[in-house]
């Protein structure tokens, strides 16, 4: 009897200190009814409320960590072909994609001393520009690059910078960020990650529960209890809220649980110009994971190989997510044009 209650004592330790939960085998009937929940109007208006909020003009172009010091990077960003380099002193600089001589592809180009030297005859380009080549605005936030690139919005002005997330201190976080391409618009992203209710149906291998808190919640902030598996038997519960800072930025932020102050930030990257048809759109994905326990800290110490994990089930989901994504475009696209 006492060594049964030992054991009893021991797990509860254990559960109190690591707050995992065992999961059904099968799933929960619960969540059976829980379609009825993600009301269609109601996922609109969020997104209509989202697709408000003024990008400034601002977009994501890569992640910090692709972009080193005496190489170039090309991408395509709202239709236009932008290209990427570090000043002398790190700053992020950025300009037109198209070298101002004869047009090549300023892509994979040497940087001398924060001067591009264009691949073809060797013009060089800085931050003075050079007749009509002009550098964009651009912005280095330690995870990710920005260009200000895309339309202003009707009404605001641009901004110096973008509008940037809260995120937990980088000294004690792990950030990692994957990018993926799908055929849609930006707000078919922002649409998928503004439907909390797919994620323990389209996601049984992430998600095992979840539920919004209607009463926490607000029209601009979707505040849930999601439970994240460890595999096929345990679950980590945590509280999480969603908010949009622009229009092309959805931000979850842990509020409860494991992992407080932990964000993932979701930017759709229109790749063509507003009103082309079919639209393409990169997904860029940072998360930025932080923790109190000493088990992050050691894992801080890993964080290379910590990263591939994160990146690989990241990468697992919106595998998922873009189909959605890409759905809800079709289905646009074929209503208009009936
Ligand atoms: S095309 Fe760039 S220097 Fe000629
Ligand atoms: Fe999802």
């Amino acid at each position: 009897m006492s060594l049964l209650r030992t054991d009893r004592s021991w797990r509860a330790e254990v559960r109190r200190r690591v707050p995992v939960r065992r999961l059904p085998q099968t799933p929960p009937a619960h969540l059976r009814g829980t379609w009825r929940e993600a009301r269609p109007a109601r996922i609109d208006a969020a997104v209509e409320d989202a697709l408000g909020r003024p990008t400034h003009g601002w977009l994501v172009a890569a992640a910090s960590t692709e972009l080193g010091h005496g190489r170039t990077l090309l991408r395509t960003v709202a239709g236009r072909e932008v290209v990427l380099w570090r000043d002398a002193d790190g700053s992020l600089l950025a300009g037109p994609g198209a070298c101002p001589h004869l047009g090549a592809p300023l892509a994979d180009c040497d940087v001398v001393e924060g001067t591009v030297l264009c691949r073809w005859h060797g013009m060089p380009l800085g931050r003075a520009g050079d007749g009509a080549w002009r550098t964009f605005a651009a912005h280095d936030d330690g995870v990710l690059l920005w260009v200000r690139v895309g339309p202003v919005e009707e009404g605001v002005e641009p901004t110096p910078l973008p509008v940037l997330a809260t995120r937990p201190d980088p000294a004690g976080a792990i950030a990692s960020v994957i990018s993926l391409p799908a055929v849609c618009e930006p707000r078919d992203v922002v649409a998928n990650r503004l439907d909390p209710w797919h994620g323990a149906w389209l996601h049984p291998y992430a998600f095992s529960d979840l539920a919004v808190d209607d009463r926490a919640s607000s029209p601009d902030r979707l505040v849930l209890d999601v439970a994240y598996r460890l595999g096929r038997t345990f679950a980590v519960p945590v509280r999480a809220e969603f908010t949009c800072p622009d229009s092309h930025t959805v931000v979850m932020t842990i509020t409860g649980g494991e992992g407080v102050g932990s964000v993932v930030e979701t930017h759709a990257t229109p790749l063509t110009a507003p009103g082309v048809h079919p639209a393409a759109t990169v997904m860029t994905e940072a998360v930025v994971a932080t923790s109190e326990r000493t088990g992050f800290r050691v894992a801080r110490s890993l964080a290379p190989l910590v990263r591939v994990g994160m990146r690989a089930s990241a990468t697992q989901l919106w595998a998922d997510d873009l189909v959605y994504a890409a759905r809800l475009y079709e289905l646009r696209r074929a209503a208009a044009e009936r």
